[in-house]
């Protein structure tokens, strides 16, 4: 019995912004932003809408594109940097209680834009150890709330959304969760991170901001370096070459490093899905966000292998080899 990815859904949120629309109120340019990063729009969530919100829509078409009734999914799994609260409670439990799921595991990881290729690595062991039947997995994050709108080096990069996946069983090899690799080092948390208030007993509390904060340059080499590496690695454990694999999803921050890390592995352009443009980075929700519009466009197929890579914030990176157990 092998883990499955049973459908692949996302939801973006409605108002889309232009790097003409950062023109006006940053000392920017179309221009800069293009060349350097790739990106075009991204949307952003309107004010009402929590990230709960934003992973319901998505939880909600991954369940119906899987057939799949609230009932039947035994656990909730969200990878967020962006919760709707700062520690609890977890944003998966918002979810599930909206969407229908009570009583069942709730919870959320924390692995910033690596964060759904550790979801796939947990639903992949929960499933073949028996432990769940079906499980509902989302990358979800409302960035815009957690932006430092005067910071022209990091607001630019970043855009809402969210992804989602109904994981189930199969005894098909050519349907399954192949292999994931995942890692990590905490040497580097300084490069992306949100800093936040901390109390103590005896001092008043300063209310200070918890926006992102990123030192790009040496984030930059470090992600072409280790995504490299990264997959080479799963491609060598598994004995594939890379003509064998249908597409290679990366994370989604920057047409640059994509690029890079395409030629460097002698990946063709079929081959390499890039939806950084319209998105921006949206961190837990890039791949499965990439991986819908994939969908969306017919080009995904049952039994397509798709090769995910993802590098974040922690620092953490990892990668999959997922076959398409969707209809
Ligand atoms: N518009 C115009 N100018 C900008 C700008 C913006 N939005 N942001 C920064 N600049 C300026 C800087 O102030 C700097 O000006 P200075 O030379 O007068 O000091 C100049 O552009 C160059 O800045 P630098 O940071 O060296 O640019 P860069 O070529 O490294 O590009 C990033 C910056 C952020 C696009 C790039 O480092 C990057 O993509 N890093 C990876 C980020 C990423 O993907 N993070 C997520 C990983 S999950």
């Amino acid at each position: 019995m092998y883990a499955s990815l049973k459908s692949i859904a996302s939801y973006i949120p409605p108002t889309c912004i232009s790097n003409t629309d950062f023109e006006k109120v940053l000392e920017t340019s179309d221009e800069w932003i293009t060349k350097r990063t790739g990106i075009k729009t991204r949307y952003f969530a309107q004010s009402h809408q929590q990230t709960s919100d934003l992973a319901y829509e998505a939880g909600k078409l991954a369940m119906e594109r899987a057939n799949v009734k609230p009932q039947d999914i035994d656990a909730v799994i969200v990878a967020t940097l962006s919760p709707d609260y700062l520690t609890m409670p977890n944003t998966a439990c918002i979810t599930a209680f909206k969407l229908g799921i009570e009583n069942k595991p709730a919870f959320d990881i924390s692995a910033a834009c690596s964060g759904f290729i550790y979801l796939l690595c947990l639903a992949k062991s929960f499933i073949e150890s028996g432990t769940f039947r079906q499980i509902l997995i989302i990358g979800a994050e409302k960035l815009s709330s957690v932006l430092d709108f005067s910071d022209r080096s990091t607001c630019v990069l970043f855009g809402d959304g969210a992804g989602a996946c109904v994981i189930g069983s199969t005894e098909d090899k050519n349907a399954a969760i192949l292999d994931v690799h995942l890692g990590a080092n905490g040497r580097y948390q300084d490069f992306l991170c949100t800093p936040r208030t901390h109390t103590s007993f005896g001092q008043e509390i300063e209310i200070a901001r918890s926006c992102v904060q990123m030192k790009g340059n040496e984030i930059f080499k470090l992600a072409v370096k280790t995504l490299v590496a990264d997959v080479d690695e799963i491609l060598k454990a598994n004995a594939l070459q890379p003509q064998d694999v249908s597409f290679f999803i990366p994370h989604q921050a920057n047409l640059r490093i994509i690029n890079a890390v395409g030629e460097n592995l002698n990946f063709s352009k079929e081959q390499i899905i890039i939806s950084v443009q319209k998105y921006g980075n949206t961190s837990a929700a890039s791949i499965p966000m990439a991986m819908n519009d994939l969908y969306m466009q017919k080009q995904l197929k049952y039994g397509d292998l798709m090769l995910l890579d993802a590098f974040g914030g922690g620092l953490t990176w990892g990668s999959a080899l997922v076959y398409f157990g969707g209809k």
